[in-house]
């Protein structure tokens, strides 16, 4: 029997598979969209740079290795399977001595940089995956 889906709607998605897609670091590919929102895979090394979210509240899972996030007065380390939660306004800067593989979850409208001016960093197209 034949069916239409569109795009990953009704179709599994296997994060490793993905992950296997890219190797460059700060890049967040988008997996998956609902409600306005992405799923996106990303991979981090080295150091981010400060900033903040004046809209958006911002989900980071750790598919696989750690990293530390910084806050202004504090810093979280998050390990395999541990998620954290930034929420809009909060400056924050992710750092991963290592490399980590992140899955974010965030309103389609985020921009990775934030309000920091943009930089090298910033990413304002997003591929699909
Ligand atoms: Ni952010």
């Amino acid at each position: 029997m034949q069916h239409k889906c569109e795009d990953h709607h009704m179709h599994k998605i296997n994060t490793a598979e993905k992950l296997a897609l890219f190797s460059d670091h700060w890049n967040p590919r988008i997996v998956g969209e609902l409600n306005g929102q992405h799923v996106k895979l990303v991979k981090f090394q080295g150091e981010f740079v400060w900033h903040k979210h004046d809209h958006e509240d911002e989900l980071f899972y750790v598919l696989k290795g750690s990293f530390r996030m910084e806050f202004r007065d504090r810093t979280v380390v998050l390990s395999e399977n541990e998620f954290l939660i930034v929420p809009r306004g909060v400056e924050h800067r992710p750092v991963a001595d290592e490399e980590v593989c992140v899955m974010l979850f965030e309103p389609a409208s985020t921009l990775n940089t934030g309000d920091a001016a943009s930089n090298e960093l910033t990413r304002t197209v997003l591929e699909k995956l």
